[in-house]
């Protein structure tokens, strides 16, 4: 099975081949098909977003396309910055003030008071009409300074009590195999499978 992924990012599609690897699906980049593509994304849910760009990729091209969102929900902060986590303090604002800023905004807040999480949702659309969604999140909490060189984003302020690091100390591997992004991806592979299954 092929499918286009909507994405230009380069390591998210390095990330989904390493899951789909041995799936016989086959992931095609944007870019790898030649397809621009710029939509709104003005959902309210990560879901609806991911379902924006995987319609939009689906009805340019005919295929099979799947498209995900993600973002940080700090409890604390009404789960903001959320969907809008990329947009956060403007798209140009470097990550370290935007961590800078989280960081202070939960100022005298400790342990649980400090929750947090890291969301990502993946849509398929079906050139027939059909849709999946899958989700996947990875809890942790605000951390008290950024640490960390790896991953990107909010990754040097998302600690994780249970490895007692921020997910920028965590190799990518490890990063993978707990992350939202990942679990989302191979829920939506096994989701993928069955639907190829049942034809
Ligand atoms: P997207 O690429 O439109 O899904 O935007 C997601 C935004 O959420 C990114 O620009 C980051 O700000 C944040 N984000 C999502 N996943 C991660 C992660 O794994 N680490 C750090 N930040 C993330």
């Amino acid at each position: 099975m092929k499918i286009l992924f909507a994405t230009g990012n380069a390591d998210k599609m390095r990330e989904i081949r390493e899951i789909l690897e041995d799936s016989g699906i086959e992931a095609v980049s944007l870019k790898e098909a030649g397809v621009s593509l710029d939509v709104e994304e003005n959902g309210a849910t990560f879901e609806e977003n991911a379902l924006i760009k995987a319609r939009a990729c689906m009805e340019r091209t005919g295929e099979i396309a799947l498209a995900d969102d993600s973002g940080l929900e700090v409890d604390a902060m009404d789960k903001k910055p959320g969907v809008h986590s990329a947009r956060y303090m403007g798209r140009d604002t470097s990550y370290h003030i935007k961590n800078k800023s989280i960081i202070d905004r939960l100022e005298g807040k400790e342990g649980e008071e400090r929750s947090a999480r890291f969301v990502c949702a993946i849509a398929a659309a079906f050139p027939d009409g059909r849709v999946l969604t899958t989700r996947g999140t990875m809890e942790g909490q605000i951390g008290y300074e950024e640490r960390g060189e790896n991953g990107f984003g909010y990754d040097p302020i998302f600690y994780l009590p249970k490895y007692g690091c921020c997910s920028a100390e965590l190799t990518s591997e490890k990063k993978n195999e707990l992350s939202h992004r990942g679990k989302a991806l191979r829920a939506m592979r096994d989701r993928l499978l069955a639907e190829w299954e049942k034809r």
